[in-house]
């Protein structure tokens, strides 16, 4: 298996607290390593964004995420880790939120925003938000309204990406046009930087975009079900649109709500809703998840080798040819030797890094989804989950790696239950009408 060892594929900084517990803390700050580079981040209309972005939706979510407001101290750490590291995608929507928390993901995002410390980076981030089309937001007035309302409550001036949560076209066809019209206003009044769209199929995907386009408005990203549990027909041909009219794929739940973790099992289900779901597609999960886990296994592996033989021929043999090992004649002066027991423990934490941060099926998934060239926006509850999942970026999976997986996926007798305001239409039609 080829592995660029060029790729900062290490993150000094998250040694999780087993590994800190089993090694002598170094004396100096570990070095930190992005988890991607600046040249990886991404372009999405007018915008610059990382390769992997955060989903929010369990943000204010007691329902189906159980959500406490006693979590919202960790959601604050887990957002600054995320910016800290580089993420500047957050996704939300303003019905994101149960009952009297409608809107919570917004305003939590809006505080966390708030407080971060660190102009640029702030200034950096992105979030992008969805409109409902609620059956009473009939005029694109009202969805300009509902757009004001999510500016107050992330308090912003202006939104990243504005989108549309989903189209009426299969049940309030004369609806739609108010939607469309809602995001040209946003758009036009500068209430937003970009527009997109989500839960649209590749036939009313390309009519918006034609749409907008004569009103000289761009259309940036198409948001959609997209991940190894949900890679269909209806998928491909959606990404097959987007690349020809140039509109980036934001890939939602790529961990298919939490079964691609590997953590649940028939016996092990999450709380609430979740668990219904999950009895039925999870019996059948076990190819793809065995998958998931070899690979992250023999990643991990891999891994630490490879960074134990670079580190070895790279930093061990400089420093041995600057005779940084050496005791130094001068007896007051630093007592070289000690260099390499710090060495030694430096190298320690280092493979350590590698194996702990490619070892999990989680960020096989979510790396899955990069490799097909869709940005993925897991969903995340704690600075644990965060961390790990920064660990799919920076490196990509081998192309017998990816039909392994796709194989594997294949097998699996239950896929996700589709988005039922999604329009179907073959590809071939859809692309030779738009000709
Ligand atoms: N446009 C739409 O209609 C739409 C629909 C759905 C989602 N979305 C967006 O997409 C985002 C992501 O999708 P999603 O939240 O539905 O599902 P997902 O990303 O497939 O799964 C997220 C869940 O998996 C678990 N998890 C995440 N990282 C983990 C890790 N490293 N280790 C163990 N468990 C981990 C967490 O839940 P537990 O710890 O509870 O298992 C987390 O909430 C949403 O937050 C939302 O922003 C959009």
């Amino acid at each position: 298996m080829a592995i660029s060892i060029s790729t900062p594929t290490a993150y000094f900084s998250c040694f999780n607290s087993s590994n800190q517990s089993s090694l002598p803390s170094l004396p100096f700050k570990p070095l930190k390593f992005p988890p991607f580079w600046p040249w990886q981040k991404v372009k999405m209309g007018p915008l610059t964004v990382s390769p992997m972005g955060f989903g929010t939706w369990a943000w204010g979510n007691q329902l189906l995420w159980g959500y406490q407001e006693s979590m919202d101290t960790d959601l604050q750490q887990t957002f600054n880790l995320a910016v800290e590291n580089g993420i500047n995608l957050f996704d939300t929507a303003d019905s994101y939120g149960t009952g009297r928390l409608n809107g919570q993901s917004e305003k939590l995002l809006g505080k966390f925003i708030q407080e971060f410390p660190g102009q640029q980076m702030r200034n950096d981030i992105v979030i992008a938000t969805k409109f409902a089309a609620y059956p009473w937001r009939l005029t694109p007035g009202l969805f300009v309204k509902a757009c004001k309302a999510s500016l107050e409550r992330l308090q912003v001036e202006q939104i990243g990406i504005g989108q549309l949560h989903w189209s009426t076209a299969n049940y309030a066809p004369p609806q739609e046009l108010a939607l469309w019209d809602g995001l040209v206003a946003m758009y036009e009044q500068g209430l937003v930087r970009a527009v997109g769209v989500s839960n649209y199929g590749p036939k009313q995907l390309i009519k918006i975009h034609d749409y907008l386009k004569a009103r000289g408005v761009p259309l940036c990203s198409a948001q959609v079900q997209f991940s190894l549990l949900s890679m269909g027909e209806d998928q491909m041909e959606i990404k097959k649109v987007c690349d020809s009219l140039g509109i980036r794929l934001i890939a939602y739940s790529p961990l298919g709500l939490g079964m691609l973790t590997g953590k649940y099992t028939k016996s092990r289900l999450p709380l609430g809703p979740r668990a219904f779901l999950f009895r039925q597609i999870l019996p059948g999960l076990e190819p793809l998840l065995n998958s998931l886990g070899e690979i992250a296994q023999r990643r991990g592996k891999t891994l630490s080798q490879v960074s134990k033989l670079w580190v070895e021929n790279n930093i061990y043999a400089g420093l041995r040819n600057m005779n940084f090992f050496q005791r130094r004649p001068d007896s007051n002066a630093l007592i070289k030797q000690d260099n390499l027991a710090l060495f030694q423990m430096f190298f320690c934490q280092l493979s350590l890094a590698f194996s702990g941060r490619h070892s999990k099926a989680t960020i096989v998934a979510i790396n899955w989804c990069i490799c097909k060239g869709a940005i993925p926006i897991p969903g995340i509850k704690t600075v644990k989950q965060a961390e790990e999942n920064l660990g799919a970026l920076g490196w990509r999976l081998s192309s017998d790696e990816l039909l392994q997986l796709e194989y594997a996926a294949s097998e699996s007798p239950q896929k996700m239950i589709q988005n039922i305001f999604q329009t179907r239409s073959s590809i071939d039609q859809i692309m030779s009408n738009h000709r």
